[in-house]
């Protein structure tokens, strides 16, 4: 699939600009600070109502302005979707499909399927424990839309069994009615079993097919740089479940274990809020043993491998590239070059053209001032 335009209002720095973009490559060049990135991190919130720099949608608005409006045009198997985006901030966001308003925003995920390579892309490996079950999730998000919804149930389960325990535990510490509060608890155990099992179950599944992806990305990045090895590690003891009931009987019998630190701490200590995706290179953990490089290569292999998967689910990403050459050395910027020049799109960002590699011949435009110009090839 590819994005045939872009047209944006008050959306970050731009009152107003319109992009027609064709497939193959087509890279944004301006100095610091012109508005590169936000013209990415637009096409990035079509596919998955998120920017992948600021958790909220505030942001997103122009200074000054009540409300950003995203517009694209997306072509897939010749067909073209138009989907706009009103972006209410403290308000519901509002969404159209081929000009028609009775549909929500969630309706949007799945139409456009991106993977967004991006300088904040190093906390995958560098960062915490909830960088990386992000990843996952939003990757089972971008293969399966209705995983958002499961994903959602389960953040709402846990903010309400969190605010029980809160509960329980100051009851606890005044030395009363606490029984009460524990028998709720037990159905909350059963609603966060069941939403936390079926996450679980996906996420694992995930972790297997990206496995060997990984490796092979890896291995064609930096060659004879080691091996990459992933791990799905649950927050609780035991070993890793095979299905959805055989998680949902771990968890429930995790939280039954877990009950008085529980409620001491007023905390959900087990479920996949709490899991982790150990990386490995070679024997040794990335985060924290990893160099610079290797780890700038690991974050890319990731989203090298999520192109694959989604490729190979049918509905071939964009690619987004955004300011990652100018990080690499000259032999890991030609390997990704190559490795990513063959896609339906590709759509790259750079302070100067030097810092595109010239495997990405394609379209050419100049961003400063406000302005997005097509520049002659
Ligand atoms: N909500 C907003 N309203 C107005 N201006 C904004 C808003 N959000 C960001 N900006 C401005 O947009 C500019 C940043 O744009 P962007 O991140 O796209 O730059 P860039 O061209 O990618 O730069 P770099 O090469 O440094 O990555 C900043 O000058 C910032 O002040
Ligand atoms: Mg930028």
């Amino acid at each position: 699939m590819h994005v045939a335009h872009l047209s944006l209002a008050d959306f970050r720095s731009y009152a107003r600009v319109e992009v027609p973009l064709d497939p193959g490559v087509t890279a944004f060049v301006g100095p610091n600070g012109q508005g590169k990135t936000n013209l990415v991190e637009a096409i990035g919130y079509v596919a998955t109502l998120g920017s992948h720099r600021v958790a909220t949608d505030a942001p997103l608005i122009r200074l000054g302005a009540e409300r950003a409006v995203v517009r694209t045009g997306i072509v897939r198997d010749g067909r073209t979707t138009l989907v706009e985006l009103e972006i209410n901030p403290g308000r519901a966001n509002r969404a159209r499909i081929n000009r028609s308003d009775n549909v929500r925003p969630r309706d949007v995920l799945g139409l456009l399927r991106t993977v967004l390579f991006a300088p904040e892309d190093l906390a995958l490996v560098k960062g915490d424990p909830g960088e990386r079950r992000r990843f996952l999730d939003e990757l089972l998000t971008a293969r399966a839309p209705r995983l958002a919804g499961v994903r959602q149930d389960y953040e709402r389960v846990l903010k309400q069994r969190n605010a029980l325990l809160k509960t329980a535990a100051a009851a606890r510490r005044s030395g009363g009615g606490k029984g009460a509060d524990l028998s709720t608890l037990e159905v909350w155990d059963g609603h966060l079993a069941r939403a936390g099992a079926e996450l679980t179950a996906f996420r694992i599944q995930l972790v297997a097919a990206l496995q060997p992806l990984v490796a092979q990305a890896y291995e064609q990045l930096a060659p004879g740089g080691g091996e990459t090895v992933l791990e799905y590690r649950s927050s609780f003891e035991g070993t890793l479940p095979t299905s959805r009931e055989e998680a949902e009987q771990q968890l429930l019998a995790a939280l039954q274990e877990a009950r008085q630190q529980e409620v001491a701490r007023g905390l959900t200590l087990v479920g996949p809020h709490r899991d982790e995706l150990g990386l490995k290179l070679g024997p040794l953990p990335a985060k924290g043993y990893a160099s610079h490089g290797e780890s700038w290569s690991y974050a890319l292999a990731l989203r090298l491998a999520s192109y694959e998967l989604l490729k190979g689910d049918g509905g071939e990403p964009v690619l987004i590239l955004d300011d990652v050459f100018a990080e690499l050395d000259a032999r890991r910027r030609d390997r990704l070059a190559e490795l990513v020049a063959g896609a339906e799109q590709v759509l790259v960002t750079a302070a100067v053209p030097e810092d595109v590699p010239k495997a990405l011949s394609g379209a050419r435009f100049a961003v400063a001032d406000g302005a997005v110009t097509r520049l002659d090839s």
